[in-house]
């Protein structure tokens, strides 16, 4: 059955409300985004005063436009909003996107009533007020006033913050994160997180939803639909501290609400709180590239101690286990590394470890029946060979696909300075999680574990198991 949000996200027929010739208006930018966008849609411009913007035939009122409208696009100012969603509703548009601001997030909270009440008359669906709109990079539709375009991807982005929104495209971007769709929801009058995660986890293109909150208006709703959700859900929710609740409430006009609750509530839905943004894509780059950890023991190769240790610190603290090696996977370690070292995990393969000890070593942990998921680690100490590092991993990863054949885990960690960033960009760009600290690593292996974990539970609440929320 096709979601009801489809036409919302692949409109055929596309109009804005406020269009302006005026380049440094954002019904301009709207537009011409709309325009140029690698996507075939018919498109018409509303204003009163024009007859043609950018080419296109312009109408007074979107009543006058002789086709049915699938999305309105409004950037008008606050006051006129409610008449134009009125002539919306009366010429049965299906979803609109109301990117003014002016409403509750500026105390405004009858305008936006107003709002409501016009809505709940109608069969539309709205997003905002107070939004950027979305870009839908699956099809190439920029349906948004903002400047740039993410790669296309499987992560889909969700942000009630529509500064935020953009900065997002722009961190996937230097991150080479794909992104499905990344949509702004500001005060969410109507379409709301929940409606999107639902369409999200039927969406093809989408293998991992992110979102940025800073107040959830139906919380049962919102639990429901990351419960419901067969993809992993991550949230950053902002307004933790009594100053940042503040701060949310003249942002988007929302409560910030209990900070535990949001907390306790994430993870018994199934979802993963994320600390900060970074943390967020960390973990989305990691469960978008790589197959969930079927357990939580994890092996780590490393051709330094001290990042070994730190490793190993970081994977205990967030909730990993680092365990002894086999008998047998110490044999076939032993045989690899020089006569200094001893295998142990972490298997420190010694500072002038190339291409091939990290190859043998690291899938001899992939073969061994008691690890779950592999870290691969490089300091640029002295007279370490980062290319062979970077090789060995691409080689492991893109061409020989290690982590589909033992559908296990493989990410890495570096330690190094500017020649060897470049290398990392290699590797970024090829889709393999790599993040420059100890911590970060653990806590997206983590999320590839917690993932695992919600697969399992949700296997076992498919057949009936009633005590599926107790142990999360
Ligand atoms: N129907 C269609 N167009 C109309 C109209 C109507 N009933 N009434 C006026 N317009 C036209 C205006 O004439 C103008 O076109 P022009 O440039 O050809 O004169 C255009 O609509 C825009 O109206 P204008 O009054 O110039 O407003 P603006 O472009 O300066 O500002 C907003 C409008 C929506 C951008 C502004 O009010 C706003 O909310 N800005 C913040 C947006 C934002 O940041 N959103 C959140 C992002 S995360």
């Amino acid at each position: 059955m096709t979601h009801e949000l489809e036409t919302f996200f692949q409109p055929k027929i596309i109009a804005v409300v406020g269009a302006s010739k005026d380049t440094r208006k954002i019904g301009h930018e709207a537009l011409k985004n709309i325009l140029i966008s690698d996507y075939e849609c018919e498109i018409f411009p509303i204003n009163p005063k024009d007859k043609e913007i950018l080419g296109l035939k312009c109408y007074k009122k979107v009543t006058d436009v002789p086709e049915k409208i699938d999305l309105v696009l409004i950037s008008v100012p606050a006051v006129i909003v409610a008449q134009i969603l009125r002539d919306c509703a009366q010429k049965k548009v299906k979803n609109v996107i109301i990117i003014s601001s002016g409403f509750s997030e500026v105390g405004n909270h009858d305008l936006e009533a107003e709002l409501v009440s016009i809505i709940k008359k109608s069969n539309m669906r709205v997003l905002g007020p107070n939004v950027m709109g979305y870009k839908n990079a699956s099809i190439g539709l920029d349906a948004s006033f903002a400047y740039g375009n993410p790669r296309k991807g499987n992560v889909a982005l969700i942000s009630q913050s529509g500064a935020l929104g953009i900065g997002m495209i722009y961190l996937a971007n230097n991150e080479f994160m794909g992104v499905s769709k990344i949509i702004g929801v500001g005060n969410k009058i109507d379409i709301d997180d929940d409606d999107l995660i639902d369409y999200f986890a039927q969406d093809t293109e989408t293998k991992v939803v992110g979102l940025y909150i800073e107040a959830v208006k139906d919380g049962r709703a919102f639990m429901n639909s990351i419960k419901n959700c067969n993809k992993p859900v991550l949230v950053v929710k902002a307004g933790r501290s009594k100053a940042g609740a503040r701060a949310t409430a003249s942002h988007t006009g929302s409560m910030a609400g209990s900070d535990k609750i949001y907390t306790a509530a994430i993870k018994q839905a199934g979802g993963i709180r994320c600390r900060d943004l970074v943390e967020l894509f960390d973990m989305a780059k990691a469960l978008a590239g790589q197959p969930p950890a079927q357990g939580n023991n994890i092996g780590i190769v490393t051709n330094g101690g001290g990042i070994g240790i730190m490793l190993t610190d970081a994977c205990e603290e967030a909730g990993l286990n680092v365990p002894k090696l086999s008998p047998k996977t110490y044999k076939k370690i032993d045989k690899i590394i020089p006569d200094l070292v001893r295998p142990n995990n972490p298997v420190d393969l010694s500072a002038d470890a190339g291409f091939f000890r990290y190859e043998l070593a690291t899938s001899a942990l992939l073969e061994d029946p008691n690890i779950d998921g592999v870290i691969v680690a490089s300091v640029h100490g002295g007279y370490a060979r980062p290319e062979e590092f970077i090789g060995a991993i691409l080689k492991m990863i893109r061409e020989r696909k290690l982590h589909k054949e033992y559908k296990k885990p493989i990410i890495a960690t570096w330690v190094g300075g500017r020649e060897y960033e470049d290398l990392v960009l290699d590797l970024k760009a090829a889709g393999v999680p790599i993040y420059p600290s100890a911590w970060r690593t653990a806590r997206s292996m983590l999320a590839l574990y917690l993932e695992g974990k919600r697969i399992k539970k949700e296997k076992q609440k498919k057949k009936g198991n009633q005590y599926y929320f107790m142990d999360k």
